[in-house]
């Protein structure tokens, strides 16, 4: 806010409050020229208006607001550009990065300020994080294998009629799963089942692995896929050839000429998606490259779709979630996203 501005609002703000206070200061006179509590002399349709004083409870408690706003007005921001004798904030403004947000953090704490979000972050650790710690410490498949248990237990109990106490798969799964709500949904979905780009995590196809260890790495470190583009390399002819190959290797019906063109230079390919195509994960590599023999697609199985992934390359990013969860909360998102596709 300009200072124009911040002494624009202060002026209208107290000014509001300076004439609301002389209002009612000059309401408690008598000026009717009659005693209290007789008649004015005014009737209407048999009402008769009565010199009344205001109510004396609701003119203390008007007072008592004055009081209040005095000190809200001192205690915290909002009066123009004044920040407030606690140096109160909702959150540390003007972030964009990480790293600035943690040096944001720092300072705060620092020059003794209260930031509402970062109060709020340290009274949930505080509670929950004893919790987290508590179920990271027992392992990814003891934890699903747990949950599953639980849940078939639940099932009978239910049926009986009777209770059933949680067993510790089902927290953490439960806890993974609301976490994956916060930070996962917005890419990946709800249900987890992604979308163009972004990969479906409950059908046991993985483009870095299904393991919870490489599960983990994923989420710890993050991906960034790197698929080159090959429009320059391959030419408009080349790319339709390869098209029909890459579609053929999921018994998609081809023109068999093209495709056969286009398996000659497969090994352009076989570095990352393997000789067979069946991708990084069947090959023990590290590149993140699709399966192309399964008819499941990141980016589309259309024509249209593979050309274009052709020509312009892909790059899908996975962001890295270490710094941002920390490594507990990971233990049990982990666990969650390993139960999805193990579920039967
Ligand atoms: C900004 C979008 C975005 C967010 C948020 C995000 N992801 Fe991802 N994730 C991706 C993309 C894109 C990929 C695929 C990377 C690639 O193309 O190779 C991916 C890949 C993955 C994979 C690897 C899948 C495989 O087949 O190997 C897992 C597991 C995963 N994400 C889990 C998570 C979890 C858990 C969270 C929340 C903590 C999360 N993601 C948040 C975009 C996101
Ligand atoms: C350097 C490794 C690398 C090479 C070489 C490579 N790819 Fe890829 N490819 C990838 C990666 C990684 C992805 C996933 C991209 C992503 O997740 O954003 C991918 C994705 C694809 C997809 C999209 C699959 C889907 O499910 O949507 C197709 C099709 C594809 N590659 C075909 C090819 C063909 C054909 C060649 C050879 C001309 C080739 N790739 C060469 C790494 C490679």
């Amino acid at each position: 806010m300009t200072s124009f501005w911040s002494i624009w609002v202060i002026v209208l703000t107290l000014s509001c409050l300076f004439i609301l206070f002389g209002l009612l200061v000059w309401n408690l006179k008598n000026y009717a020229g009659v005693p209290e509590g007789e008649s004015c002399g005014h009737v209407y349709d048999g009402i008769e208006e009565l010199n009344n004083p205001l109510p004396k409870w609701w003119t203390y408690m008007f007072f008592a607001t004055f009081i209040w706003s005095v000190y809200y007005l001192a205690a915290y921001p909002g009066l123009g550009n004044w920040e407030g004798l606690g140096k109160w904030t909702s959150s540390n403004q003007g972030i964009t990065s990480l790293a600035e947000s943690k040096e944001a953090v720092e300072l705060a704490k620092e020059e003794g300020r209260f930031v509402k979000l970062d109060a709020e972050y340290r009274v949930a650790d505080a509670r929950f994080g004893p919790i987290f710690n508590e179920l990271a410490q027992i392992p990814v498949v003891k934890l699903v294998e747990s949950k599953f248990e639980g849940d078939a237990a639940q099932q009978v109990a239910l049926e009986n009629g009777e209770k059933h106490a949680e067993t510790q798969g089902q927290l953490a799964i439960e806890i993974g799963q609301r976490l994956f709500a916060q930070n996962c949904s917005q890419c990946h979905g709800s249900d987890a089942r992604g979308g163009t780009g972004f990969p479906n995590l409950t059908d046991n196809d993985w483009l870095y692995g299904g393991t919870p260890d490489k599960i983990k790495e994923t989420l710890l470190y993050g991906r960034i896929a790197a698929m080159p583009p090959w429009g320059a390399a391959l030419g408009e002819q080349g790319v339709k050839e390869m098209t029909a190959h890459v579609l053929s290797l999921s018994g998609r019906t081809v023109n068999q000429k093209d495709a056969a063109a286009g398996e000659a230079k497969w090994a352009m390919c076989a570095a990352c998606h393997g000789a067979d195509g069946k991708g990084s994960v069947a090959h023990n590599l590290p590149f993140g490259a699709p399966n192309l023999t399964d008819n499941v697609w990141l980016y589309g199985g259309s024509q249209r779709a593979v050309e274009e992934t052709l020509n312009h390359g892909r790059a899908g990013v996975m962001p890295a979630w270490k710094d941002i969860l920390g490594e507990d909360k990971i233990h049990l998102l982990t666990a969650y996203v390993y139960s999805l596709s193990q579920a039967k």
